[in-house]
């Protein structure tokens, strides 16, 4: 059985046959940082050192740049040999990977869906039992009740409210989770929810920060901005905020007053497909009214939303001088899960 010696923290152990990286330390009670198990969100990129890996199932969360880099996701990575893995990209320290796995399942009811815009809503779960303590900018895994489906939506409350969870989520017309949304959520409505995972979360630094959100990926930025007003922070905050028409935005009079309370905050509202003659906001992809707005060196950059916004946004990002170490992202990547063992 292949053996995988983990650095910096010079600990290793076995995998099994077909049993990935991930599976393998989960098996040891080790912890790897982890979110969908399934190669879509990336939190699980690490280096392969050394050794060789079988790359299954989707891999859409490793870049270019990424594999040039000899990154790997362990979800999705089979030994097939002994391997050398550094786990430093994922800023686990030696204490958690000791610790095994924190995230659990958490008992909720709905306690509301809320129509944010014609295919986005508001759904806001109560946690029955344990609070569920996260930082802002993490995910969980939401079993869709009747069904062994799982999917994945940031968490777009203040950390502060760690006795609910509030999802902000497209509706696609086809989607099993949109469906249940629509059909089945009524007030009271048992959902499981795993987590939290996932590592995008506001850096320490003195650096301004420039967010930039698409459709339903302003809510782990909202859980970001909601957190910044409780905790007073104190360094200039822009948000782009990209749209296809005014009726497509939604939460700007609370994005707003949260910007009253921040320090050198600007709100920059972009519409891509049709807008009135009194529209005071952008125009176009919010990538191209982005660059146009100049970011620098200087910033620090959160982004969420559709794949092809990020893939769009990170080369004009660092093309504008932005470090590619300085951009965090998740990338709302569409999925077919099962539920977690
Ligand atoms: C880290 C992370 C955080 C996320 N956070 C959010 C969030 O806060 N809000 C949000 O709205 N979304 C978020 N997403 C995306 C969300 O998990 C997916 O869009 C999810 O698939 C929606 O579930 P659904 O059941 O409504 O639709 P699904 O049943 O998953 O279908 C969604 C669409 O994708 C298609 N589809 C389904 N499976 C696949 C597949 N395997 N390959 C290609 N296409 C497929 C369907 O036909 C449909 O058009 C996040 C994703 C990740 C990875
Ligand atoms: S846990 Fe590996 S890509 Fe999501």
């Amino acid at each position: 059985m292949p053996r995988i010696t983990i650095e910096p923290f010079a600990h290793s152990y076995e995998c099994e046959d077909a049993e990935s990286v991930l599976e393998g330390a989960l098996r040891h009670n080790l912890l790897l940082r982890y979110g969908c198990k399934h190669g879509g969100c990336g939190t699980c990129k690490v280096r392969l050192v050394d050794g060789d890996v079988d790359e299954h199932g989707s891999s859409f969360a490793l870049t270019d740049e990424d594999r040039a880099e000899d990154l790997i996701l362990a979800c999705a990575s089979v030994p097939l040999e002994d391997c050398v893995v550094d786990v430093s990209p994922t800023e686990l320290s030696e204490d958690e990977f000791h610790s095994g796995d924190t995230s659990r399942p958490y008992d909720t009811v709905v306690e509301s869906v809320e129509t944010l815009t014609t295919d986005i809503a508001a759904v806001r779960l109560r946690i029955i039992g344990d609070r569920m303590p996260f930082v802002a900018g993490q995910f969980v895994n939401v079993e869709i009740p009747g069904s062994r489906l799982v999917r994945t939506f940031s968490l777009a409350n203040c950390p502060a409210d760690d006795d609910r969870i509030e999802l902000i989520v497209k509706l696609y017309p086809d989607g099993a989770f949109s469906q249940f949304l629509r059909s089945d959520a009524v007030p009271g409505t048992g959902v499981r929810v795993h987590g939290p995972y996932g590592q995008l979360k506001m850096r320490l630094s003195h650096r301004p920060v420039l967010m930039i959100a698409g459709g339903s990926g302003l809510a782990p930025l909202l859980s970001m901005l909601r957190d910044c007003a409780t905790q007073g922070f104190d360094r200039p905050v822009t948000v782009f905020f990209g749209a296809r028409t005014e009726a497509d935005l939604y939460l700007v009079e609370e994005i707003t007053s949260i910007g009253e309370r921040l320090r050198g905050f600007a709100f920059h509202p972009v519409l891509s497909q049709s807008w009135g003659p009194d529209w005071p906001g952008g125009t176009g992809l919010v990538t191209d009214a982005i660059a146009r707005w100049s970011p620098t060196l200087a910033h620090d950059v959160y982004l969420c939303g559709p794949p092809p916004m990020i893939d769009a946004a990170v080369p004009m990002l660092t093309a504008a001088g932005v470090r590619p170490r300085n951009i965090y992202f998740d990338a709302f990547t569409p999925a077919a899960q099962t539920v977690p063992a």
